[in-house]
């Protein structure tokens, strides 16, 4: 059944065949049929259809896809948070608070859990989200947060590499052991990528590259978190082994940057963790100037970043990392579709799945210009309306 979604006042596609960033169409129809868009243009053009949506008017765009989250954890740790805004700096240990909550939750408890983060993520325009394990860092607990994770996407990342649990603080290299050997085999069939926190305080280069080798070998894609609380090899190191993303990239020199630029490699930037752990922003401007990819991405977690708000992380984006509107939409689009190396969302455009959004705002720039404002209006998850039009 065709359904012809039209009178749009702006049509982001972030279509390359279109002029601009965001290949931006006005006064513009788009067909959805059988879960995919199939047909895009102005909607004095359309074709007739068996349903139609009136837009009134208003702005259609891409599903934002969040590509880093760590949706499977159990506890709270606001007291961390209120903590950090009397000036208490935030620290890579606090993790090891939400892997004690974490391990005693049952996996009903998880599940219920992850279903209302991602409801929340829904109802802000996610449509595609990136889950990572990681609060686990038990073979058991690795194993079942991926399984948690893997009811809600198919994106689902490895992260037995977040730090060292508090067993093996005197035997770092026996965790890394266990974390390339019986829990990789544990975790593997539940997962796509493998990632580690590659920092200090958390695991150095060789290790991560021994984990990101170990996950290469059981088929899994590798990413990183790096350069988050300082400077360091990991951002070099994921270009050096050119994966898809390396997230955070807070703190860069331009050696990290050229490396970027010449890999390719995506820098995903999460500002949310700079608001809520009151690190200076990353400089997107500097990276985009050198021809650097960006995407961004919520990070939601408990302890550096407790949002799931894709609009919140635009508007940040644009008010304190230099980023144009049009640049961030692409990044929180488009861009977090490739750090996925996904070809299916974050363009609408014929044959691309129809994950698409109408937000209550004649153009995209407000969802930087209104910041905290639920825009939303309505969605669609291959051509499924998710949330009342
Ligand atoms: O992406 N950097 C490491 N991991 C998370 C933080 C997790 C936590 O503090 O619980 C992050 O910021
Ligand atoms: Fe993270």
């Amino acid at each position: 059944m065709a359904v012809l979604i039209t009178h749009i006042g702006e049509l982001v596609t972030n279509d390359p065949e279109r002029d601009g960033l965001l290949g931006l169409v006005t006064d513009a129809a788009l067909v959805v049929d059988g879960g995919t868009v199939a047909w895009v243009g102005p909607a004095a053009e359309a074709p007739a259809a068996d349903e139609y949506v009136d837009a009134a008017g208003r702005a259609v765009l891409p599903g934002f896809v969040d590509s880093h989250s760590h949706l499977v954890f159990a506890g709270d740790r606001a007291q961390e948070f209120a903590a950090r805004m009397a000036g208490t700096p935030y620290a890579a240990g606090g993790i090891r608070t939400t892997v004690a909550a974490t391990r005693a939750a049952t996996d009903e408890q998880l599940t219920a859990h992850v279903a209302r983060h991602v409801a929340e993520m829904r109802r802000q325009g996610t449509t595609t989200v990136e889950i990572k394990s990681g609060y686990g860092l038990t073979v058991l607990d690795e194993a079942r947060s991926l399984a948690v994770a893997r009811q809600f996407t198919d994106e689902t990342t490895f992260l037995g590499a977040h730090v060292v649990p508090t067993e093996f603080a005197d035997d770092p290299a026996g965790y890394v052991d266990l974390v390339t050997g019986p829990m990789l085999e544990a975790a593997a069939p539940h997962a796509r990528w493998v990632d580690v926190f590659c920092e200090t305080g958390a695991f150095d280069a060789d290790q991560a590259r021994a984990v990101l080798e170990a996950g290469a070998a059981h088929g899994l894609r590798g990413r990183l978190h790096a350069n988050q609380l300082g400077t360091g090899p990991g951002v070099r190191l994921a270009a050096e082994l050119g994966l898809t993303a390396v997230d955070h990239c807070t703190y860069l020199d331009g050696a990290d940057v050229d490396a970027l630029r010449d890999s390719g490699t995506i820098a995903t930037l999460l500002p949310g963790v700079e608001f809520s752990t009151k690190q200076p922003y990353p400089d997107a401007r500097r990276l985009l100037d050198a021809g650097v990819a960006v995407a961004i991405a919520s990070d939601c977690n408990p302890g550096s970043s407790y949002t799931s708000s894709v609009p919140l992380c635009i508007a940040l984006a644009v008010r304190e990392m230099g980023m144009t509107p049009a640049e961030a939409v692409h990044a929180a689009t488009a861009v977090g579709a490739r750090a996925l190396d996904r070809d299916d969302v974050g363009v609408l455009a014929p044959g691309k799945r129809a994950d698409l959004l109408l937000i209550d705002a004649p153009s995209h720039v407000h969802l930087a210009y209104r910041p905290g404002v639920p825009l939303v209006a309505g969605t669609w998850i291959g051509g499924r309306p998710v949330s009342p039009v």
